[in-house]
């Protein structure tokens, strides 16, 4: 059976009454009238889809905790949704602690992650009652340790491992060590658990974590992850007489950015991830551990996409035709970042015959600033809206203000309404931050 992240397009989308694309019930060339462009559409209805996409998957097992990886996507609208469907949160900063604060989120069900917390950021993941802190390196043991005994608070972490095995949609690596920033190795585990026992009173250890890659579409690297998680369980507990019983595999499940892009469904991870956990179970002879999983772009990237104004073209004599749009980098950074591949359709003419190939660019001043790449669309002319798909995930969240341009506006729709849930900058809003000294202000 197909879950929603194996989708192109949101779950709504499709061509309406008057001809053009709608997603939510929601005619998108209305949606870019209303709001300007570039703006960005999430879809209510694929978001919950997904979200019953996994919770059905892995309801085979009995402790299950969803956290959502907010790096994905963190605004204070998605994430009071998703703290409806059940999800609790995976945090990286102080800024995605108190964006999932202020929309009301059971503190208790969140987790920090990040391999250079500063002291004030564990103090206000502390203060704020977050849930669980998977610690990633021995600066950060001590320093949470101080934080927490001067506070007189005990604090419940888990431990980011780095398992020897990385991987990112095709490749899939398994070394002895890997050599990444995050995360202990496994030859450091038992000088951490060490520390935690005899000296740092202040932190409870509950479990291992890991991540292994985003993008992933070989389900066969979870179940290694889980063998080697829950192996170093038995042995700490083992050595150390320690009981773990929480497992953090981390997130990472594909999603089609476009026809060539194959992603597993959730029902496929489940199944290796529970299959392979109960099996380590019994071969390792532990208790059920709580297992946690921290998906991002899987969660939210179908139910989002972004609507673009074409404006001007440009026929290079005997090479492309490019046409621009009124977005780009600063919007979607991933296509120069990391040569990402997206699909697109224009709103206002789905039906109409696919006439040429042409290339999509970015307004931004860098040559590198293309959307898409030799794709076959209709004629264009200045004013279409293109609408380009997936870009839920990491677009807004990575979004700059490169050449001053200001931030995109979001809206979320269901059932033929949409409702603003970031707005867009205003000019004044660009300035706001900075600062003239007086010396050098005219009198
Ligand atoms: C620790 C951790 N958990 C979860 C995620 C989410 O990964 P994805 O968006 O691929 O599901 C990431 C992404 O980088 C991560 O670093």
């Amino acid at each position: 059976m197909k879950t929603t992240n194996q989708l192109l397009k949101p779950v709504t989308a499709k061509i309406g009454e008057n001809g053009n694309i709608e997603i939510g019930g929601c005619d998108l060339v209305e949606l870019a009238q209303k709001y300007d462009t570039p703006l960005y559409v999430m879809d209510e209805a694929t978001i919950r889809s997904i979200c019953a996409d996994y919770k059905k998957a892995f309801s085979g097992y009995q402790k299950v905790n969803m956290m959502f990886a907010s790096k994905a996507l963190c605004t204070m609208a998605t994430s009071a949704l998703l703290a409806q469907e059940g999800f609790g949160f995976d945090v990286v900063s102080s800024g995605e602690i108190y964006t999932v604060y202020k929309a009301g989120v059971d503190m208790n069900k969140v987790l920090f992650n990040g391999n250079n917390k500063s002291f004030e950021e564990l103090t206000l993941a502390i203060d704020l009652g977050v849930g669980r802190i998977s610690v990633d390196n021995f600066f950060e043991l001590s320093l949470l340790n101080e934080i927490a005994k001067s506070k007189n608070k005990m604090v419940d972490i888990l431990l980011r491992i780095t398992p020897g095995i990385e991987c990112h949609t095709h490749e899939y690596i398994q070394t002895g060590h890997l050599d990444s920033k995050f995360g202990f190795d496994l030859t450091q585990i038992d000088e951490a658990v060490e520390l935690i026992l005899n000296e740092y009173k202040n932190l409870k250890l509950h479990g291992l974590h890991a991540h292994i890659g985003s993008q992933i579409f070989e389900t066969s690297i979870y179940g290694d992850e889980i063998e080697i998680l829950v192996k170093e369980i038995a042995r700490l507990d083992e050595k150390f007489s320690l009981k773990l019983d929480e497992v953090n595999v981390g997130g990472g499940l594909g999603v089609k950015y476009n026809d060539e892009d194959v992603p597993p469904s959730t029902y496929e991870i489940a199944d290796k991830i529970i299959s392979r956990l109960n099996s380590c179970i019994e071969k390792y002879g532990i208790e059920p551990p709580a297992l946690f999983i921290e998906p991002g772009r899987s969660i939210i990237s179908t139910a989002g996409v972004t609507l673009y104004t074409i404006g001007s073209s440009k026929q290079v004599p005997k090479g492309k035709t490019y046409f621009a749009v009124d977005g780009g980098m600063a919007d979607n950074a991933r296509p120069s970042m990391y040569q990402a591949k997206y699909s697109c359709e224009i709103v206002n003419k789905p039906s109409q015959e696919l006439a040429k190939t042409v290339t999509i660019a970015g307004r931004f001043c860098e040559s590198g600033d293309i959307l898409i790449k030799d794709v076959l669309l209709p004629e264009l002319e200045e004013g279409d809206i293109v609408c380009v798909y997936n870009t839920g995930a990491y677009n807004y969240s990575m979004a700059s203000n490169y050449n001053r341009v200001q931030k995109s506006a979001m809206v979320l729709v269901n059932n033929s309404q949409s409702d603003i849930i970031v707005n867009r900058e205003t000019l004044d809003d660009l300035i706001s931050h900075d600062v003239i000294p007086g010396r050098l202000k005219r009198d």
